[in-house]
């Protein structure tokens, strides 16, 4: 780039540094399988064919009712999608199972402790649980369609069962990551009104069982101070029948559920069809500022995208293991545990605990040994495994057909360690970007025909039209690798339709920005933000570089923090890398780099010197980092990204802020030490 045109460079725009990579090519025995391997897709689901285009989806499912508009706009751009439809996603992903799959798993479910065994529920056995605990809910708790239900539950098979007999009646429900706080949990239950909270006594994790029900008390605490009385707390025991707390049951509240389930047994109830734009559930999200967002989604429109991506992306046959490790407190695990796989009649694993628990090998042992061939992690995992065994993998004998990551870009060298070693050379990866907001997939290559290229997620899904903005409005031009602010022109099935009791929140976020004229019934008229700045390559693939506020402008230049940290895995040593700027007097900010290092490695003055000159070279010397820090470990929220909000201020001399919701807090005053001591 020549000085003239950086002066030019507008604000949307990121400097790209990051050199292309190779092609790996799923492999013929691969494709011969695959769900899809049809490019003319892309044409049936051009612009030309949106929105009919997505019947395709919407056949995936069961109708009590076939829709006539497949979408209405008239009060956008809170989108309706397959409008006169009725459904229920619970008859979807149980009761229509069981002609031809009642006797397969539905869900196998694999505690954390090594001696407790694996738990598997048939499609028939999910049947009769899910409908034992729709009666419940319906005649002891008193829910019925449109209500909230706030549930704050870990990984047994309780919160899928508890997920689906919501759904079985109408009720949104509205699960809370177990990982977060009592008083986290209480804050969403009153903004979405719920008067039930499910929880649970206790589980595994890292080795313990954990008293989750000690975070009641401030759950309830929040919620009332927020204006919202929980009249009943609906009590899970991990063991049925042994209470594992030490908190007591408040009498008139507290109801263990395995005690009121004995007066449901054989009850069934019919699954309540259901209007296709009403909601099946919320998720919060965090925004980078203000209170969490309630993001709701719709039954028909949701769950036809969770499914034919699914099918496609994920591809899911019948006769695969399939194996999310990811939380259901998250949207990963709602779309991609149980809506999607449940829908295809999937048996889908899930998880209790950590993933190196007793030690790095544990995913490995459990692929083994249930015989995992599809398997869905996200980067933070994948280096966290990476770096505690990264020969692990070879001890155990199992083979992935396909892999996933989600979550974040995925370093080139990340992705190379997870292709050779944990996918043994022989499994595609799909690099799945989205959000939370958009219920399923927007970019990923459709495995077996694309290509995947390391780093990339990939272009639009189909019927997903990507467009790149600058600040101003104007379309980057397509493929010229130039960066820019992310937004899809077009709304898809899955989207979501609001946030919670915020619409004017929804409309200012996600479409304020590029919105030309805010009366237009036009859905071109409503590109969606997705907050994120991206670019495109040549042959159409999208880098996603980050949140737009995730940016460090260094004398005017904007680099992504993610490929400066992409640089620093250039170094064999380097196991994370996390990039913050610092205020600087000439150069407006520069960088700070936070490294851990693999086992084995010792901090030296050499692996920093490596890693400037790694920079150096891969970006520039205006990249040149002001600070190189080794640390200990990276301070990480549950889900395992690193809070880069902390480091930061750890780097400004700022107040850290709250930090008791990290995975590990500790760590944060060992940093401060070495950086302000320094
Ligand atoms: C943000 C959404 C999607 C489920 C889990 C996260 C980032 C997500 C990728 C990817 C690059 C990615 C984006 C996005 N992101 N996937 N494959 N490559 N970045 O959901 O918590 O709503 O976070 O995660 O920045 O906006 P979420």
């Amino acid at each position: 780039m020549s000085e003239k045109d950086k002066d030019e460079v507008s604000e949307a725009q990121i400097a790209v540094h990051w050199q292309e990579e190779n092609y790996y090519h799923p492999s013929p025995q691969f494709s011969a399988q695959a769900n899809m391997t049809d490019p003319s897709i892309f044409e049936r689901f051009s612009l030309e064919n949106f929105p009919e285009c997505f019947k395709e989806y919407a056949d995936l499912l069961t109708w009590d009712q076939y829709w006539h508009t497949t979408l209405d706009t008239s009060d956008a751009p809170c989108w309706k999608w397959f409008v006169g439809g009725k459904i229920n996603a619970s008859y979807n992903c149980v009761d229509r199972h069981l002609k031809q799959h009642k006797n397969k798993a539905a869900i196998i479910y694999v505690p954390e402790p090594m001696d407790e065994p694996h738990v598997t529920l048939t499609y028939q056995a999910l049947y009769v649980r899910v409908n034992e605990m729709a009666a419940l809910l319906r005649d002891f708790a008193g829910l019925k369609a449109g209500d909230r239900v706030t549930l704050h539950l870990p990984m047994t098979p309780d919160l899928p069962v508890t997920m689906l007999a919501c759904a079985r009646l109408g009720v949104i429900h509205s699960e809370v990551f177990a990982g977060f706080s009592g008083k986290a949990c209480g804050e969403r239950a009153a903004d979405s009104g719920s008067n039930i909270l499910i929880t649970i006594d206790s589980y595994y994790r890292g080795g313990h069982l954990l008293d989750h029900q000690e975070k009641l008390a401030d759950s309830i605490k929040a919620s009332e101070a927020n204006g919202q009385k929980i009249d009943k707390v609906l009590v899970f025991r991990r063991y049925p029948g042994k209470h594992s707390s030490k908190i007591p049951m408040l009498e008139g509240r507290d109801y263990f559920i395995d005690e009121l389930l004995k007066d449901y047994q054989g009850k069934r109830v019919d699954p309540v069809s259901l209007p296709a734009e009403a909601p099946l559930f919320m998720m919060y999200t965090s925004g980078t500022t203000g209170k969490p967002k309630g993001c709701l989604h719709g039954i028909g429109g949701y769950l036809s995208y969770a499914t034919a991506t699914s099918k496609y992306v994920q591809d899911i046959h019948p006769e695969d293991v399939y194996w999310c490790m990811a939380d259901i407190g998250w949207i990963t695990g709602h779309s991609y545990i149980v809506y999607g796989p449940l829908a295809l009649a999937a048996s889908s694993v899930m998880y209790e605990g950590v993933p190196n628990y007793p030690d790095a090998g544990r995913p490995w042992k459990i692929a083994e040994e249930l015989d995992v061939n599809i398997f869905h992690t996200a980067p933070t995992t994948v280096r966290m495994l990476r770096k505690a065994g990264p020969d692990e993998p070879k001890k155990y004998n199992y083979h992935f057909k396909h892999m996933t990551t989600v979550g974040e870009p995925i370093e080139p060298q990340v992705w190379k360690w997870y292709h050779e070693v944990v996918g043994k050379g022989e499994a595609v990866i799909v690099d799945t970007y989205w959000q939370t907001e958009t219920g399923g997939f927007l970019c990923s290559t459709l495995p077996g025909f694309q290509a995947m290229k390391p780093g990339s997620a990939g272009p639009g899904m189909p019927g997903i039209h990507p467009v790149i903005f600058d600040e101003n409005g104007n379309e980057v031009e397509q493929g010229s690798g130039i960066a820019g602010n992310l937004c899809i022109k077009n709304p898809w099935p899955g989207v979501f339709q609001t946030i919670w009791g915020d619409r004017d929140r929804y409309v200012e976020n996600y479409f304020g920005k590029y919105c030309k004229n805010r009366d237009s019934k036009d859905w071109r008229d409503w590109p969606y933000f997705t907050g994120d700045a991206g670019m495109q390559a040549e042959d159409g693939y999208y880098r996603v570089l980050g949140r737009v506020d995730d940016v460090i402008n260094v004398a005017g230049h904007r680099l992504g923090t993610k490929e400066l940290e992409s640089a620093c895995m250039v170094v064999d040593a380097v196991a994370e890398a996390s990039v913050v700027p610092i205020s600087d007097e000439l150069k407006g900010t520069v960088p700070v780099i936070y490294i851990s290092l693999k086992p084995n490695f010792q901090a030296s003055t050499e692996i920093e010197q490596a890693i400037i000159r790694a920079i150096e070279s891969e970006i520039g010397k205006i990249a040149r980092p002001r600070h190189v820090y080794i640390v200990p470990d990276m301070p990480k929220t549950r889900s395992g990204k690193i809070m880069r909000r902390v480091l930061g201020s750890i780097s400004n001399r700022a107040d850290v802020g709250d930090i008791t919701t990290l995975a590990n807090p500790e760590v944060v005053e060992e940093i401060r030490k070495m950086v302000q001591e320094d």
